[in-house]
């Protein structure tokens, strides 16, 4: 199993470009299975996520051919097996995205329920209730959803809290279902928004998408397209919070501040220094940051998925903070991996109470999930010696090419068989 060595200590400098977001990628690949066309999509991040996501479409029948450096060409015309398998959706619980444009396409999927994961339960009975409301047949057995439809129909769905992935899944069957849909609730994340965008250029009829209302007029077909996927805002995060805590000095290229508001704002509050210019983000820090308390809540508030690398630079900073996670049950699992480098955390419910030491010392460290480990590479690349990271197979399917991103900032970090 890789491991990733970091030796703590180095100010981050210079430039890196950022890649194409995962979690927008996830759904808009999927988006291939509602046409019989082909569909070209660029700036695709090379992602374990990603390859998963690729073989399941593939083992539906759906053509996938690579094209230039990060381009994919999809082809749906192929579609022959709406089954999304047990073994493939336990290691990515994004595979619930076939879902929708299977039962909308073919009328039928059959898809493993996603079962839990470290950071929470992850129930998808949104995603189910919704379908339902569009006059889909679905039981739940043996593990699987089975859904049915002869043609879903357009109906007003409000979800019951806020979901990401259920909102692209109830508007991906929107878009091929009879009449209109209304989604109420919806999420209003960016990446929702750029899955709209593709599906637009697909042919379908969409408004509102970015807000809490989006109306879907369905239509009896979906065309080809080519769409760019949009820069990942939570790698751009990510990296901002590495260059935060080593007082470093960086400009991130190929990506915008556009989505990262409250993001950058936190940063500042922090006593970084932001230049936001169109498609690049420059952050000089301060030598010691100043403790910021925060609260997770759906966009466009602070995002769940940077509150593991938030919690990381409070490590150090200067003073107290108090960090509330309000999306997911169980999303402090980099805490004890924090203390064993020395941080200083309280876990209270759902608050974790940061109080800022001096130095952390480097030591051996687990990684659990995806953002806990970048919240781990985050702390190794302050603290005093070798941090060794473990399992960062979690890393590898959120983050592309990351030790040499970091190297490339000058970085000492390497990835160890
Ligand atoms: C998406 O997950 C992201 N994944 C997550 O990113 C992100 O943390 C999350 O949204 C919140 O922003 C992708 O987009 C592929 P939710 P998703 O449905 O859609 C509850 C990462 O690190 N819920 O918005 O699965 C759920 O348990 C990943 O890149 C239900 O109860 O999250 C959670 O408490 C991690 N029933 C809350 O809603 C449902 O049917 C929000 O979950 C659906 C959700």
């Amino acid at each position: 199993m890789d491991k990733l060595l970091i030796d703590g200590g180095k100010a981050l400098s210079g430039e890196v470009a950022m890649s194409g977001a995962k979690n927008a990628a996830l759904p808009i690949l999927c988006a291939s299975l509602l046409t019989a066309e082909p569909v070209h999509f660029t700036n695709v991040p090379h992602l374990n996520d990603i390859s998963t996501m690729l073989r399941l479409l593939g083992d539906m029948g759906v053509g996938v051919t690579m094209e230039g450096v990060d381009g994919l060409v999809l082809n749906g015309g192929g579609l022959n097996n709406p089954v999304a398998s047990y073994e493939m959706v336990k290691t990515m619980r994004a595979s619930i995205l076939v879902l929708g444009p299977l039962v909308a396409r073919g009328g039928e999927a059959r898809v493993s329920l996603p079962g839990g994961c470290a950071i929470g339960a992850r129930p998808v009975d949104q995603h189910i209730k919704g379908l339902q409301a569009m006059g889909a047949e679905v039981k739940v057995e043996q593990g699987y959803v089975h859904a049915k439809a002869s043609r879903l129909k357009g109906a007003r769905i409000c979800t019951d809290m806020v979901t990401v992935t259920g909102t692209e899944n109830l508007m991906m069957a929107a878009c091929l279902a009879e009449g209109e849909t209304i989604i109420e609730n919806a999420a209003r994340e960016p990446e929702v928004v750029d899955l709209a965008n593709c599906l637009i250029s697909m042919g379908a009829r969409i408004s509102g998408a970015g807000t809490d209302v989006i109306r879907i007029q369905g239509v009896d077909k979906l065309h080809g397209a080519t769409h760019a996927i949009m820069p990942d805002r939570i790698e751009t995060g990510t990296y901002l919070c590495a260059a935060a805590i080593t007082g470093g000095d960086v400009r991130l290229l190929k990506t915008s501040a556009a989505y990262l508001d409250t993001v950058v704002d936190k940063l500042m509050d922090a006593g970084c220094e932001i230049t936001v210019e169109r498609d690049a983000i420059r952050l000089q820090a301060p030598k010691r940051l100043k403790a910021v308390s925060l609260r997770t809540a759906p966009y466009p508030a602070f995002p769940t998925d940077m509150q593991a690398q938030f919690m990381a630079i409070n490590c150090v900073a200067d003073g107290v903070a108090t960090i509330r996670e309000t999306i997911f049950e169980n999303r402090f699992m980099h805490v004890n991996e924090l203390m064993r480098l020395g941080a200083n955390i309280q876990i209270e419910g759902n608050n974790a109470i940061v109080r800022g030491v001096e130095r952390l010392e480097g030591a051996t460290v687990m990684a659990t999930d995806l953002r806990a480990s970048a919240s781990l590479v985050i702390a190794g690349l302050v603290a005093e010696g070798e941090t060794l990271i473990d399992r960062i197979y979690h890393l590898d399917r959120g983050y592309e090419r990351i030790e040499e991103k970091l190297a490339r900032l000058g970085a000492s970090v390497r990835r160890v068989r």
